[in-house]
């Protein structure tokens, strides 16, 4: 279960800023499945969209949060353990063919609350205990936000 995340996010640092703008892309993935569902879109047009979501960006996103930010913690962190799982859960959820409404609604769902998840709890205390060191290596492996380009069907407009 996530923890009920009663913290708001601090002000972030420079290194985390690229995965914080990642995270809004998120959010508006979950936003745009419930347009989708509002305007009766067929599962498999949306699921075409979320499988090139996964492969152009979440796929590396989650890969440069588990190689530079979380092991500033250790991967015994309770808080790190809960992102590892959700991680392994997002990662099975985006690439399930089967019973597709239901994927999508629990992928807009959980991914959302991962996210949450991050930004108010995780990040906060990544940012707290991360040396100089910490943030310098992230800086160097991704100074950028992941920019996946634009999807030809826009179902949600
Ligand atoms: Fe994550
Ligand atoms: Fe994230």
């Amino acid at each position: 279960m996530a923890e009920a995340p009663k913290n708001k996010p601090i002000k972030r640092h420079k290194a985390i800023q690229p995965l914080s703008r990642e995270h809004h892309q998120g959010l508006l993935l979950c936003w745009k499945i419930g347009k989708g569902f509002e305007k009766d879109i067929a599962p498999e047009r949306m699921k075409t969209y979320l499988e090139w979501f996964w492969e152009n960006h979440l796929k590396l996103h989650f890969e440069i949060e588990e190689k530079y930010v979380f092991p500033v913690l250790g991967e015994d962190h309770k808080l790190v353990k809960q992102a590892l799982e959700e991680h392994e859960h997002l990662k099975y959820l985006f690439q399930a063919k089967e019973d597709l409404a239901e994927n999508l609604k629990m992928i807009r769902r959980d991914l959302e609350a991962h996210i949450r998840f991050e930004e108010r709890v995780l990040f906060n205390e990544i940012q707290q205990k991360a040396s100089e060191e910490d943030f310098q290596k992230l800086l160097e492996h991704h100074d950028q936000e992941i920019s996946c380009g634009l999807w030809h069907d826009e179902f949600w407009i």
